[in-house]
């Protein structure tokens, strides 16, 4: 094997090297995934209300007296991070809950605290916002019952594993053709001899 075929055999692994790790750029957990809040909307009575109005009603309504996002705040009532998905993802029922809150579990009726429709939609925003941060698996899909127990919702599947079944493709990758490249060098000086 000369010179320059070695050149070019250099060149050439990590450029075939390039492709596969390009694409497992797009399939990383590194990539944020989380969504522009000022684009995640709902619609109320032919209006939009944003995540970013809803944090700002979140935090009016001291929300997270009692209440954490994503382990945030303070553990008298259950998590809200995937409040949306567990109440069903429906707007106007989650924005009834928030108006009338749970007095007998010591969730006082916002209502009361003078919120009106827009607010509660705009809370709504915000939830369906933090419904879809990417926030690895935690919490579940669900809360922690006031029981001090885990909700019967199964645990997502998280797997760290991924990335290191893909650098192990890689190396199984390049092996193939070191190999392959070996192969044919033999077969060459075998036919010279
Ligand atoms: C004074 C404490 C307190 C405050 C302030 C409070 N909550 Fe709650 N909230 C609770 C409690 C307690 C529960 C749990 C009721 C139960 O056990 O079912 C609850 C339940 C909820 C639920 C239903 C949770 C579920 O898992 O189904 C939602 C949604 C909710 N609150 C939203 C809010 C929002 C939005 C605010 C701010 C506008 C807020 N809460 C403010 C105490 C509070």
């Amino acid at each position: 094997m000369n010179n320059t075929k070695l050149m070019i055999i250099g060149l050439l692994v990590p450029a075939l090297l390039l492709i596969p790790f390009s694409i497992i750029s797009f399939y990383t957990d590194f990539a944020n995934k989380n969504p522009d809040p000022l684009q995640v909307t709902v619609s109320f009575n032919g209006k939009n209300y944003d995540a970013v109005e809803g944090k700002k009603a979140f935090e009016q309504y001291q929300c997270m007296d009692c209440h954490t996002i994503v382990g945030n705040g303070a553990y008298f009532a259950p998590d809200l991070t995937r409040v949306y998905k567990r109440t069903g993802g429906n707007g106007a029922s989650l924005a009834g809950i928030i108006q009338s809150g749970f007095p007998s579990k010591g969730m006082p009726p916002m209502r009361d605290r003078g919120m009106g429709n827009e607010d509660a939609y705009r809370l709504v925003a915000f939830l369906k916002y933090t419904d879809m941060l990417d926030t690895n698996g935690w919490p579940n899909n669900g809360s922690w019952d006031r029981d001090g127990g885990l909700d019967g919702t199964a645990a997502e599947n998280i797997r760290p594993m991924g990335i290191w079944q893909v650098v192990a493709g890689i190396v199984f990758f390049n092996l193939i053709i070191f190999a392959l490249v070996l192969a044919y060098e033999r077969a060459k000086v075998g036919n010279k001899t």
